[in-house]
């Protein structure tokens, strides 16, 4: 089996062509999500293959994968507005199963939020999505997958592609162009007004709250958590909250535009 990199170390194989990953109390919620998403013609998400053991097994999504610092073709124009319509896909095709299924009789790892407009992604980054060439053409990692507001989860997609973020591994361009990012997102996206005029506030939110969930989990005896906060993660998110927080006009403004 060949170790597939970009998230968890150890633990994310690729066995032919079938990807093997650790099984989770959410996993059955996820592959009636994906199988749903493919059942609407949505096709660039895996689709749950089966459970063996303590793992299950999903189609590969064929593509490159890449990981910060965003280098090359994920930090394209095209990857940045080819990733921000399959977000919009995603969503539009998540609404039929919101009034399928009765969500709150679903395990998910992270809280519904109201209004359930959409099944968010939670963790929409350039490492989770596949390229063909500069555009984006697949997308993985549904661990996070949760009901919500669709600001919610653009907020985060919008934080991670922009990126408004303060490490220097992570970091791209001036505050200037990481605005112009954003709003490029938006604009193929299809946001709305009123999601652009909440969105600073929103990825401060969605950051305030993964800060709480990662320190929640981490005391409950979360291991990875535990460990993510003893190498200081949840301190470059503060950060960039700190960051998110001083450039607020700056950044709606651009967004407004
Ligand atoms: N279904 C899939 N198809 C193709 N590649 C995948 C798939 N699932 C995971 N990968 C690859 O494995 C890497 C790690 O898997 P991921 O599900 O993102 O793990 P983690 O939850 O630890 O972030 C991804 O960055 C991607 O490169
Ligand atoms: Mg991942």
């Amino acid at each position: 089996m060949e170790e597939l990199v970009g998230g968890r170390e150890g633990v994310i194989y690729k066995r032919g062509d079938i990807v093997v990953r650790p099984l989770n109390a959410w996993s059955s919620t996820v592959h009636l999500l994906l199988n749903h998403y493919h059942a609407q013609g949505l096709t660039e998400c895996p689709t749950c293959l089966g459970v063996e053991g303590d793992t299950e097994l999903l189609s590969y999504v064929k593509g490159d994968a890449y990981n910060y610092p965003l280098t090359g073709a994920i930090a394209s124009e095209t990857a940045l507005i080819t990733a921000a319509k399959l977000l919009r896909k995603l969503h539009d095709a998540s609404t039929s199963f919101l009034s399928k299924h009765h969500t709150d009789s679903l395990t998910w790892m992270l809280p519904a939020r109201q209004p359930q407009e959409v099944i968010c992604h939670g963790d929409y980054s350039p490492y989770n999505v596949a390229l063909n060439g500069k555009t984006v053409v697949g997308v993985f990692d549904f661990d996070t997958a949760h009901p919500a507001p669709r600001v919610w989860d653009i907020a985060y997609a919008v934080y991670c592609w922009a990126p408004f973020k303060t490490d220097k591994i992570d970091a791209l361009g001036t505050l200037i162009e990481q605005s112009e990012r954003a709003k490029q997102f938006c604009d193929a996206y299809g946001a709305t007004k009123q999601d652009r005029t909440v969105l600073v506030d929103t990825m401060v939110a969605r950051l305030t709250t993964l800060v709480r969930f990662m320190h929640d989990e981490a005391n409950a005896g979360n291991a990875q958590f535990k460990a993510n906060i003893e190498d200081g993660h949840h301190l470059s998110y503060l950060a960039d909250i700190d960051y998110l927080k001083r450039n607020q006009e700056t950044i709606t403004a651009r967004l407004l535009a």
